[in-house]
Protein backbone atom coordinates (compact mmCIF):
# COMPACT_ATOMS: atom_id res chain seq x y z
CA UNK A 1 0.00 0.00 0.00
CA UNK A 2 1.09 3.73 -0.86
CA UNK A 3 1.69 6.23 1.90
CA UNK A 4 -0.79 9.20 2.39
CA UNK A 5 1.74 11.19 3.10
CA UNK A 6 4.70 12.23 0.78
CA UNK A 7 7.68 11.79 2.42
CA UNK A 8 10.04 14.17 1.19
CA UNK A 9 11.11 17.47 2.83
CA UNK A 10 10.97 20.19 0.62
CA UNK A 11 11.53 23.10 3.55
CA UNK A 12 14.21 24.78 5.15
CA UNK A 13 15.08 23.29 8.32
CA UNK A 14 12.77 20.27 7.06
CA UNK A 15 14.61 17.14 8.70
CA UNK A 16 14.89 14.52 5.32
CA UNK A 17 13.34 11.31 5.36
CA UNK A 18 17.03 10.07 4.57
CA UNK A 19 20.16 12.10 5.63
CA UNK A 20 22.52 11.25 3.05
CA UNK A 21 25.90 11.34 3.09
CA UNK A 22 26.83 13.08 6.35
CA UNK A 23 27.84 10.39 8.44
CA UNK A 24 30.80 11.43 9.40
CA UNK A 25 30.30 14.77 10.50
CA UNK A 26 27.56 13.18 13.05
CA UNK A 27 30.02 10.16 14.35
CA UNK A 28 33.25 12.93 14.63
CA UNK A 29 30.14 14.68 16.99
CA UNK A 30 29.12 11.89 19.12
CA UNK A 31 32.92 11.05 18.99
CA UNK A 32 33.41 14.27 21.05
CA UNK A 33 30.69 13.39 23.35
CA UNK A 34 31.64 10.50 24.19
CA UNK A 35 35.73 10.90 24.50
CA UNK A 36 35.53 13.13 27.30
CA UNK A 37 36.34 16.73 27.67
CA UNK A 38 39.16 18.08 25.32
CA UNK A 39 37.87 16.37 22.51
CA UNK A 40 37.91 17.81 19.50
CA UNK A 41 34.65 17.28 18.33
CA UNK A 42 33.75 19.20 21.49
CA UNK A 43 33.95 22.54 19.48
CA UNK A 44 32.25 22.63 15.71
CA UNK A 45 31.85 24.66 12.75
CA UNK A 46 29.67 23.85 10.21
CA UNK A 47 29.47 25.61 6.93
CA UNK A 48 27.70 25.24 3.55
CA UNK A 49 25.94 27.08 0.65
CA UNK A 50 22.62 28.31 1.00
CA UNK A 51 20.61 24.81 1.32
CA UNK A 52 22.84 22.36 2.21
CA UNK A 53 21.47 21.01 5.10
CA UNK A 54 23.29 23.34 8.01
CA UNK A 55 20.13 23.39 10.36
CA UNK A 56 19.16 19.73 9.94
CA UNK A 57 22.47 19.11 10.69
CA UNK A 58 22.21 20.79 14.10
CA UNK A 59 18.93 19.28 14.47
CA UNK A 60 20.21 16.03 14.19
CA UNK A 61 23.02 16.70 16.56
CA UNK A 62 21.27 18.24 19.03
CA UNK A 63 19.23 15.00 19.06
CA UNK A 64 22.43 12.72 19.28
CA UNK A 65 23.28 14.77 22.45
CA UNK A 66 19.73 14.32 24.18
CA UNK A 67 19.72 10.72 23.31
CA UNK A 68 22.95 10.88 25.93
CA UNK A 69 20.87 12.94 28.19
CA UNK A 70 22.59 16.54 27.90
CA UNK A 71 20.84 19.24 27.70
CA UNK A 72 20.61 21.45 24.84
CA UNK A 73 20.47 25.01 23.86
CA UNK A 74 19.66 25.40 20.35
CA UNK A 75 19.94 29.20 19.10
CA UNK A 76 20.20 31.27 15.66
CA UNK A 77 22.36 34.44 15.52
CA UNK A 78 20.49 37.95 15.63
CA UNK A 79 20.86 40.97 17.83
CA UNK A 80 20.41 40.19 21.15
CA UNK A 81 21.99 36.53 20.49
CA UNK A 82 23.86 36.86 24.03
CA UNK A 83 20.73 37.67 25.86
CA UNK A 84 18.99 35.08 24.90
CA UNK A 85 21.49 32.28 25.67
CA UNK A 86 21.72 34.13 29.08
CA UNK A 87 18.17 34.13 29.89
CA UNK A 88 17.80 30.26 28.16
CA UNK A 89 20.94 29.35 30.78
CA UNK A 90 19.25 30.70 33.80
CA UNK A 91 15.75 29.29 32.83
CA UNK A 92 15.44 26.56 35.66
CA UNK A 93 12.15 25.73 34.96
CA UNK A 94 13.19 24.82 31.13
CA UNK A 95 15.75 22.84 32.17
CA UNK A 96 13.75 20.77 34.59
CA UNK A 97 11.08 20.11 31.83
CA UNK A 98 14.13 18.84 29.23
CA UNK A 99 15.59 16.41 31.78
CA UNK A 100 12.55 15.63 32.74
CA UNK A 101 13.89 15.36 36.48
CA UNK A 102 11.67 15.84 39.60
CA UNK A 103 12.44 19.15 41.13
CA UNK A 104 14.74 18.55 44.01
CA UNK A 105 16.26 20.89 46.79
CA UNK A 106 19.13 21.85 44.18
CA UNK A 107 16.80 23.23 42.25
CA UNK A 108 14.66 25.19 44.77
CA UNK A 109 14.34 29.15 43.93
CA UNK A 110 13.03 30.87 40.75
CA UNK A 111 15.40 32.29 38.53
CA UNK A 112 17.23 35.33 39.54
CA UNK A 113 16.03 38.11 37.29
CA UNK A 114 19.19 40.58 35.91
CA UNK A 115 20.06 43.56 35.87
CA UNK A 116 20.14 45.94 33.04
CA UNK A 117 23.79 46.49 33.62
CA UNK A 118 24.90 42.86 33.41
CA UNK A 119 23.64 42.68 30.35
CA UNK A 120 25.66 45.35 29.21
CA UNK A 121 27.97 45.05 26.18
CA UNK A 122 30.74 45.26 28.52
CA UNK A 123 29.74 42.79 31.03
CA UNK A 124 28.56 40.54 29.09
CA UNK A 125 31.33 38.18 28.65
CA UNK A 126 31.26 37.87 32.17
CA UNK A 127 27.67 37.32 32.79
CA UNK A 128 27.70 34.77 29.71
CA UNK A 129 30.37 32.71 31.55
CA UNK A 130 28.69 33.16 34.48
CA UNK A 131 25.58 31.27 34.10
CA UNK A 132 27.19 28.97 31.50
CA UNK A 133 29.11 27.54 34.48
CA UNK A 134 25.78 27.64 36.80
CA UNK A 135 24.25 25.63 34.50
CA UNK A 136 26.59 23.32 34.07
CA UNK A 137 27.27 22.75 37.61
CA UNK A 138 23.77 21.88 38.06
CA UNK A 139 23.83 19.52 35.09
CA UNK A 140 26.81 17.80 36.26
CA UNK A 141 24.74 16.91 39.46
CA UNK A 142 22.69 15.07 36.89
CA UNK A 143 25.44 13.72 35.10
CA UNK A 144 24.68 15.64 32.25
CA UNK A 145 26.78 17.80 29.61
CA UNK A 146 25.38 20.97 28.31
CA UNK A 147 25.31 21.76 23.86
CA UNK A 148 25.08 25.48 22.32
CA UNK A 149 24.33 25.15 19.00
CA UNK A 150 24.24 28.61 17.33
CA UNK A 151 22.49 28.83 13.34
CA UNK A 152 23.20 31.60 10.95
CA UNK A 153 26.77 32.41 12.53
CA UNK A 154 27.51 34.80 9.45
CA UNK A 155 24.69 37.02 11.15
CA UNK A 156 26.46 37.00 14.82
CA UNK A 157 27.61 40.34 16.33
CA UNK A 158 31.24 40.24 16.91
CA UNK A 159 30.64 40.97 20.19
CA UNK A 160 28.56 38.27 20.69
CA UNK A 161 31.20 36.30 19.76
CA UNK A 162 33.73 37.15 21.51
CA UNK A 163 31.73 37.03 24.72
CA UNK A 164 30.73 33.39 23.85
CA UNK A 165 34.23 32.06 22.66
CA UNK A 166 35.34 33.98 26.10
CA UNK A 167 32.76 31.73 28.19
CA UNK A 168 33.45 28.33 26.07
CA UNK A 169 36.90 28.66 26.37
CA UNK A 170 36.61 29.61 30.62
CA UNK A 171 34.62 25.78 30.76
CA UNK A 172 37.12 24.06 28.36
CA UNK A 173 39.77 24.95 30.32
CA UNK A 174 37.79 24.40 33.88
CA UNK A 175 37.12 20.82 32.33
CA UNK A 176 33.67 21.31 32.01
CA UNK A 177 31.43 19.16 30.48
CA UNK A 178 30.60 21.21 27.39
CA UNK A 179 29.97 21.34 23.75
CA UNK A 180 29.06 23.69 20.91
CA UNK A 181 28.77 23.87 17.14
CA UNK A 182 28.19 26.96 15.45
CA UNK A 183 26.94 26.58 12.01
CA UNK A 184 26.76 29.34 9.03
CA UNK A 185 27.61 30.16 5.53
CA UNK A 186 31.03 29.62 4.38
CA UNK A 187 32.34 33.70 4.40
CA UNK A 188 31.65 33.07 8.87
CA UNK A 189 35.13 31.50 8.43
CA UNK A 190 37.17 34.44 6.83
CA UNK A 191 34.72 36.80 9.13
CA UNK A 192 34.47 35.47 12.70
CA UNK A 193 37.06 32.82 12.93
CA UNK A 194 39.67 34.33 11.66
CA UNK A 195 39.21 37.37 14.26
CA UNK A 196 42.54 38.04 16.14
CA UNK A 197 40.08 37.94 19.36
CA UNK A 198 38.50 34.83 18.72
CA UNK A 199 41.79 32.87 17.73
CA UNK A 200 40.32 30.13 20.43
CA UNK A 201 37.76 28.86 18.00
CA UNK A 202 40.24 28.63 15.39
CA UNK A 203 40.92 25.35 16.96
CA UNK A 204 37.13 24.35 15.87
CA UNK A 205 36.82 21.09 14.20
CA UNK A 206 35.86 22.24 10.81
CA UNK A 207 33.05 20.73 8.54
CA UNK A 208 32.08 21.89 5.14
CA UNK A 209 28.66 20.61 4.05
CA UNK A 210 29.55 20.13 0.12
CA UNK A 211 27.14 18.20 -2.69
CA UNK A 212 26.12 14.66 -2.08
CA UNK A 213 27.53 12.18 -4.59
CA UNK A 214 24.41 11.13 -7.24
CA UNK A 215 25.08 7.34 -6.67
CA UNK A 216 23.80 7.96 -2.75
CA UNK A 217 21.03 9.71 -3.91
CA UNK A 218 19.82 7.59 -6.13
CA UNK A 219 20.34 4.71 -3.12
CA UNK A 220 18.36 7.16 -0.95
CA UNK A 221 15.68 7.86 -3.42
CA UNK A 222 15.19 3.95 -4.23
CA UNK A 223 14.87 3.56 -0.50
CA UNK A 224 12.56 6.24 0.19
CA UNK A 225 9.87 5.24 -2.73
CA UNK A 226 9.94 1.61 -2.07
CA UNK A 227 9.73 2.85 2.01
CA UNK A 228 6.49 4.54 1.09
CA UNK A 229 5.06 2.17 -1.33
CA UNK A 230 6.20 3.75 -4.92
CA UNK A 231 7.42 1.08 -7.71
CA UNK A 232 9.85 3.42 -9.49
CA UNK A 233 12.34 1.43 -11.48
CA UNK A 234 16.22 2.19 -11.98
CA UNK A 235 16.00 3.79 -15.24
CA UNK A 236 13.69 6.37 -13.46
CA UNK A 237 15.80 6.79 -10.15
CA UNK A 238 19.05 7.57 -12.31
CA UNK A 239 17.15 10.53 -14.28
CA UNK A 240 16.02 11.59 -10.76
CA UNK A 241 19.02 11.64 -8.66
CA UNK A 242 21.22 13.19 -11.71
CA UNK A 243 18.53 16.06 -11.76
CA UNK A 244 19.58 17.22 -8.39
CA UNK A 245 23.66 17.82 -9.03
CA UNK A 246 23.75 16.24 -5.14
CA UNK A 247 21.92 19.56 -3.76
CA UNK A 248 20.20 18.75 -0.75
CA UNK A 249 17.68 20.92 -0.75
CA UNK A 250 17.20 19.91 -4.66
CA UNK A 251 17.06 16.46 -3.60
CA UNK A 252 13.82 16.96 -1.37
CA UNK A 253 12.19 18.92 -4.08
CA UNK A 254 12.73 16.55 -7.03
CA UNK A 255 11.75 13.68 -4.77
CA UNK A 256 8.64 15.77 -3.53
CA UNK A 257 6.80 16.45 -6.84
CA UNK A 258 7.82 13.49 -8.59
CA UNK A 259 6.12 10.91 -5.70
CA UNK A 260 3.48 14.50 -6.17
CA UNK A 261 2.89 13.69 -9.31
CA UNK A 262 2.12 9.27 -9.39
CA UNK A 263 -0.22 10.45 -5.79
CA UNK A 264 -2.18 12.81 -8.39
CA UNK A 265 -2.91 10.14 -11.02
CA UNK A 266 -3.73 8.16 -7.14
CA UNK A 267 -0.85 5.82 -8.33
CA UNK A 268 1.44 3.75 -6.46
CA UNK A 269 3.64 3.22 -9.78
CA UNK A 270 6.05 6.23 -11.07
CA UNK A 271 6.13 6.80 -14.96
CA UNK A 272 8.60 8.38 -16.87
CA UNK A 273 5.99 11.72 -17.36
CA UNK A 274 5.61 11.73 -13.04
CA UNK A 275 9.63 11.94 -13.62
CA UNK A 276 9.49 14.08 -16.65
CA UNK A 277 7.38 16.62 -14.60
CA UNK A 278 8.55 16.17 -11.19
CA UNK A 279 11.89 17.57 -12.26
CA UNK A 280 10.22 20.58 -14.08
CA UNK A 281 8.41 21.37 -11.13
CA UNK A 282 11.37 21.09 -8.27
CA UNK A 283 13.33 23.55 -10.77
CA UNK A 284 10.84 26.24 -11.02
CA UNK A 285 10.83 25.59 -7.47
CA UNK A 286 14.33 25.79 -7.02
CA UNK A 287 14.71 29.20 -9.11
CA UNK A 288 11.63 31.14 -6.67
CA UNK A 289 13.35 29.98 -3.53
CA UNK A 290 16.81 30.06 -4.03
CA UNK A 291 18.36 31.22 -7.92
CA UNK A 292 15.87 34.39 -7.46
CA UNK A 293 16.08 35.47 -4.23
CA UNK A 294 19.86 34.97 -4.40
CA UNK A 295 19.94 37.00 -7.15
CA UNK A 296 17.41 39.66 -5.64
CA UNK A 297 18.79 43.01 -4.53
CA UNK A 298 21.77 42.87 -6.86
CA UNK A 299 23.00 45.39 -9.05
CA UNK A 300 23.26 45.14 -12.79
CA UNK A 301 26.87 45.31 -12.62
CA UNK A 302 26.82 42.37 -9.92
CA UNK A 303 24.98 40.33 -12.52
CA UNK A 304 26.95 41.06 -15.39
CA UNK A 305 29.89 39.84 -12.93
CA UNK A 306 27.52 36.58 -12.30
CA UNK A 307 26.70 36.72 -16.27
CA UNK A 308 30.43 36.49 -17.09
CA UNK A 309 31.14 34.39 -14.73
CA UNK A 310 28.30 31.69 -16.36
CA UNK A 311 30.46 31.36 -19.01
CA UNK A 312 32.32 28.87 -18.49
CA UNK A 313 31.21 25.40 -17.17
CA UNK A 314 33.27 25.07 -13.79
CA UNK A 315 35.03 27.75 -11.70
CA UNK A 316 36.58 30.95 -13.66
CA UNK A 317 39.81 33.23 -12.44
CA UNK A 318 38.75 36.96 -11.77
CA UNK A 319 41.22 37.98 -14.60
CA UNK A 320 39.20 36.13 -17.08
CA UNK A 321 35.97 37.64 -15.69
CA UNK A 322 37.14 40.68 -16.24
CA UNK A 323 38.41 40.23 -19.84
CA UNK A 324 34.73 38.63 -20.41
CA UNK A 325 33.42 41.75 -18.99
CA UNK A 326 35.73 44.44 -20.62
CA UNK A 327 37.34 45.54 -17.67
CA UNK A 328 40.03 45.87 -15.63
CA UNK A 329 40.78 43.82 -13.35
CA UNK A 330 40.48 46.65 -10.56
CA UNK A 331 37.41 46.90 -11.54
CA UNK A 332 36.14 43.71 -11.28
CA UNK A 333 37.63 42.61 -8.24
CA UNK A 334 35.19 45.09 -6.72
CA UNK A 335 32.08 43.06 -7.68
CA UNK A 336 34.15 40.03 -6.77
CA UNK A 337 34.21 40.92 -3.23
CA UNK A 338 30.92 42.19 -2.94
CA UNK A 339 29.39 39.37 -4.81
CA UNK A 340 31.43 37.35 -1.82
CA UNK A 341 30.13 39.11 1.04
CA UNK A 342 26.85 38.61 -0.44
CA UNK A 343 27.27 34.44 -0.21
CA UNK A 344 26.07 34.42 -3.85
CA UNK A 345 29.91 33.14 -4.73
CA UNK A 346 32.47 31.47 -3.37
CA UNK A 347 35.79 31.43 -4.25
CA UNK A 348 37.57 28.22 -4.45
CA UNK A 349 40.94 26.65 -3.39
CA UNK A 350 42.84 27.75 -6.26
CA UNK A 351 41.44 31.11 -5.48
CA UNK A 352 39.10 31.07 -8.60
CA UNK A 353 35.35 31.66 -7.99
CA UNK A 354 32.41 29.55 -8.58
CA UNK A 355 29.00 30.55 -7.53
CA UNK A 356 27.84 29.27 -3.97
CA UNK A 357 24.81 27.71 -5.16
CA UNK A 358 24.57 25.01 -8.25
CA UNK A 359 21.59 25.98 -10.29
CA UNK A 360 22.60 29.64 -10.55
CA UNK A 361 24.93 29.39 -13.42
CA UNK A 362 21.82 27.39 -15.43
CA UNK A 363 19.62 29.99 -14.10
CA UNK A 364 21.85 33.09 -15.44
CA UNK A 365 21.76 31.27 -19.08
CA UNK A 366 18.47 30.53 -19.19
CA UNK A 367 17.93 34.49 -18.58
CA UNK A 368 20.66 35.92 -20.07
CA UNK A 369 17.84 38.73 -22.01
CA UNK A 370 17.52 40.36 -18.27
N1 LIG B 1 21.86 15.20 4.07
C1 LIG B 1 20.70 15.48 3.47
N2 LIG B 1 20.08 14.56 2.70
C2 LIG B 1 18.92 14.83 2.11
N3 LIG B 1 18.27 15.99 2.21
C3 LIG B 1 18.83 16.96 2.96
C4 LIG B 1 20.06 16.75 3.63
N4 LIG B 1 20.39 17.87 4.31
C5 LIG B 1 19.39 18.75 4.07
N5 LIG B 1 18.45 18.21 3.27
C6 LIG B 1 17.26 18.92 2.78
O1 LIG B 1 17.72 20.13 2.18
C7 LIG B 1 16.87 21.23 2.50
C8 LIG B 1 17.70 22.35 3.13
O2 LIG B 1 18.17 21.97 4.42
P1 LIG B 1 18.53 23.07 5.51
O3 LIG B 1 17.41 24.03 5.67
O4 LIG B 1 19.04 22.37 6.70
O5 LIG B 1 19.75 23.81 4.77
P2 LIG B 1 20.61 25.06 5.28
O6 LIG B 1 22.02 24.79 4.89
O7 LIG B 1 20.32 25.30 6.72
O8 LIG B 1 20.03 26.24 4.38
P3 LIG B 1 20.10 27.83 4.68
O9 LIG B 1 21.51 28.26 4.45
O10 LIG B 1 19.16 28.42 3.67
O11 LIG B 1 19.65 28.03 6.11
C9 LIG B 1 15.76 20.67 3.38
O12 LIG B 1 14.64 20.44 2.56
C10 LIG B 1 16.33 19.35 3.90
O13 LIG B 1 15.31 18.39 4.10
MG1 LIG C 1 19.54 26.94 7.73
Amino acid sequence: MRNVANPFKPTAGGEPPLLIGRRKVIRDFEKGLDNGVGAPGRIMLITGARGTGKTVILTVLGDKARARKWDVIEETASEGLCERLVNELRDRDGLLDRLTIKPSLSFAGASVSLGEAELSPKRMPETLRKAMAERITLLEKHHAGLLISIDETQAADRSDMIAIATAIQHQIRERRNIAIVFAGLPQMVSDLFNDEVITFLRRAKMNVLTGIPVDEVRDAFRTTFHDSGMHIDERQLQTAAAATCGYPYMIQLVGYHIWDAADMRNSDEIFDDDVSQGITEARIDLDNAVCIPELHGLSRNDRAYLKAMAQSDGPSSTTAVAKRMGKTPNYAATYRKRLLDAYVIRETERGEVDFAVPFLREYLRRHDDE
